[in-house]
């Protein structure tokens, strides 16, 4: 075991655009980070090499969270490292254009699998440590204000993160009071373009604070969740008010 008293976060999509951000945010909160990655390896390591200046017992592991069995290895690894969990947040994302009427069975497997049901049972296997620890914790699970939009060409991203939404109201409910599990929904966040299909200018146009997110809009929701009290089963959708068109 290497930590005593420190909080402790597992985040699954550690070597992510936004992902490593937020892992690398987290460290400086004062928590030990243990993040998945899958296929990222270079990137993964660079974020843990980042972490490590700040919490040097960080770890990461390689997981497919789309394997139940791969969660479950994850978190068995987890706890060689560490005694505690303070805090999930669920990032692994997979993101894919499928028009659709062209949807196959395989994209709809990699889409759903990963994004719906590798977050609940990432959920669950966390929520079993949490529940048993005589403190409150917290899951934070990453979604996406299309959750909330009819999206060309997105149907199984979008009915994945609208599924996780739904999952966390319900995991809210079900966990009270030992655990809050509350959602933050990005909008498009400024240096990861390639999330939509129209021009930066156009789609500045539908945002009422005239800017695209940036990550330390996230960031800062993220931090505010890891403290807050009285807040469950909600979703922040950081979009500049995009949702409102
Ligand atoms: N960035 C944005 O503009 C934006 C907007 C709205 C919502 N979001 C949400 O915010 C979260 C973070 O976004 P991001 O920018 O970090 O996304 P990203 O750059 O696309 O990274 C995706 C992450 O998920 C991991 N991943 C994908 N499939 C996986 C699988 N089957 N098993 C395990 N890990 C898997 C990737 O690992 P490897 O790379 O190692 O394979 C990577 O760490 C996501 O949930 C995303 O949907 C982001």
């Amino acid at each position: 075991m290497q930590n005593s008293g420190k909080k402790v976060c597992f985040m699954t999509g550690g070597s992510g655009k936004l992902g490593s951000e937020i892992a690398l945010a987290v460290a400086g909160q004062g928590y030990s980070i243990f993040f998945t990655w899958q296929h990222s390896e270079e990137k993964a390591k660079e974020t843990l090499e980042k972490i490590r200046w700040v919490s040097p017992e960080s770890q990461m592991v390689r997981c497919d969270v789309s394997s139940v069995a791969e969660i479950e290895e994850a978190f068995a690894t987890f706890s060689t490292h560490f005694d505690r969990l303070d805090l999930l947040i669920t990032s692994a994302s997979n993101f894919f254009r499928t028009p659709l009427l062209d949807v196959t069975e395989p994209a709809w497997d990699s889409l759903v699998d990963t994004n719906l049901k590798g977050v609940f049972f990432t959920m669950q296997f966390a929520a079993r440590i949490m529940t048993k620890q005589p403190f409150v914790s917290r899951i934070i699970t990453m979604t996406d204000i299309s959750a909330n939009l009819a999206w060309r060409n997105y149907a199984p991203y979008t009915v994945s993160k609208s599924g996780i939404q739904h999952l966390t109201r319900i995991f809210a409910k079900e966990m009270a009071p030992k655990i809050l599990v509350n959602s933050i929904a990005p909008g498009t966040i400024s240096a990861y373009s390639g999330r939509d299909e129209e021009p930066e200018s156009d789609l500045v146009g539908k945002i009422p604070l005239e800017r695209l997110g940036d990550p330390m809009d996230i960031v800062m929701a993220i931090r505010f969740l890891m403290e807050t009290e009285y807040i469950t089963g909600q979703v922040i959708n950081i979009d500049g008010g995009r949702l409102l068109f």
